[in-house]
């Protein structure tokens, strides 16, 4: 089962002039990242095959289950998140400029006494705050939904984070860690805004450019035609925002779409409603994709989504796991992907635009067909390994 919308609040010049944008106009972003030990570029590959039997011209996949080893692309916004935090407070403490290079000098942070650094998560964003604190010497403490699976917050804990698993949704964890933080006196590296916490959420986003960045060079360098059309996971919306506000700046950008589990589709219902304020899900709130399952779009990110993306689908849980088989069992000469539930969910919107009698109106719309460049990405590797196995029949 899938659903779609049309996005009629779209426009073509944008206006974003809320100060938290200036983030996205920092010129350190880039440099932090190649500051990070293991940082290197991660594959864009080509399923061509795959492509040709579903009817569009290329699918490239940016494929982020190569990053840090951590196995999807969250780390790059938690770890320019934290930088900047301790930048911000450092300078106000010293009045003296903050080098990146300090910040891998223990001795140097324990002159601002730093508190734990905390989250909420679904598993990926808490999972990279716990690494990069970890990585800097600096404690972490981790809130996670009872729902999420063993592996994820295992994984947690092996950055050497303190994890409180609360009993509760994704949006009842976030208030619960937002309330602890506050009583702590903790540092907030939260992927999502809410009413009065914008600005590190948007120097998460302005992080994850540097993957589009990636891509650019990586297609300069191939000489390949540039995406017609680029599809994102949503789940509080930074991601895609992030998407928003780097395509759109450029010319001839790729047409955006959104795709959500149908079950937490807070983006879908907020474009459906005519009125451009943002919505929560109406569904379950249960889904295997658990880095989308987010019942209310990051206030942050909302306006970026509403007035850059040209449709927001919704997709099973089924044609998510078609979709991880599909990764992992490639056609023809095609390369294998390694893909987990959110990470798949690119591709599974895709597949589903492409072949889906009942999205057949929105493909027509958007033009998607024999001359149309894909692209995708994979969000996240086998984050749940023992699924992974279950979904795909994966061995090793
Ligand atoms: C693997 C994966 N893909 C996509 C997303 C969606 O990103 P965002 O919450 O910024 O919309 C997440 C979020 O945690 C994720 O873990």
């Amino acid at each position: 089962m899938c659903d779609y919308s049309l996005n009629r609040h779209v426009t073509d010049n944008p206006v974003w002039s809320d100060p938290e944008y200036t983030a996205f106009l920092s010129e350190d972003i880039e440099e932090f990242h190649r500051s990070v030990p293991g940082y290197s570029f991660t594959p864009l590959v080509r399923l061509s095959c795959l492509a040709r039997k579903i009817g569009v011209r290329e699918i490239l996949v940016k494929d982020e289950s190569h990053r840090f080893g951590l196995k999807a692309f969250k780390s790059m916004g938690a770890s320019y998140a934290i930088y900047r935090f301790i930048k911000r407070v450092w300078e106000n403490r010293f009045g003296v400029k903050f080098e990146i290079a300090n910040l891998y000098d223990p001795a140097l942070l324990a002159q601002i006494d730093l508190r734990p650094f905390c989250t909420a998560t679904d598993g990926n964003h808490g999972r990279a705050v716990a690494w990069f604190a970890n990585k800097i010497g600096q404690r972490a403490v981790i809130y996670i939904p009872s729902c999420a699976v063993k592996a994820r917050i295992d994984n947690i804990r092996k950055e050497g984070a303190e994890v409180v698993v609360v009993d509760g949704s994704y949006d009842q964890t976030l208030k619960r860690m937002a309330q602890d933080a506050e009583e702590q006196g903790w540092h907030v590296i939260s992927d999502t805004s809410y009413p009065g916490y914008t600005e590190v959420s948007a120097w998460i986003m302005a992080a994850y450019t540097t993957m589009f960045r990636e891509i650019d060079r990586a297609l300069d360098d191939s000489a390949e035609t540039p995406p017609s059309h680029a599809i994102f996971q949503v789940g509080v919306g930074s991601f895609a925002g992030a998407a928003a506000w780097y395509y759109l700046q450029k010319r001839n950008p790729p047409l955006l779409i959104g795709v959500e589990p149908t079950e937490a589709d807070c983006i879908l219902e907020s474009i459906r409603h005519g009125d451009g304020e943002l919505r929560s899900s109406r569904g379950s709130l249960r889904t295997i994709m658990a880095g989308l399952n987010c019942g209310t779009p990051s206030l942050n990110a909302w306006p970026l989504i509403r007035d850059g993306f040209r449709l927001a689908v919704a997709i099973s849980d089924e044609s998510c796991r078609k979709a991880m088989r599909q990764f992992y069992h490639p056609v023809g000469d095609d390369p294998r992907v390694i893909s987990g539930e959110s990470g798949a969910a690119g591709l599974a919107a895709l597949i589903a635009l492409a072949t889906a009698e009942k999205l057949a109106e929105a493909k027509e719309r958007l033009e998607i067909g024999s001359d149309s460049t894909i692209l995708v990405f994979n969000t996240e590797g086998d984050t749940d390994p023992e699924h992974f196995r279950e979904v795909t029949g994966a061995t090793d």
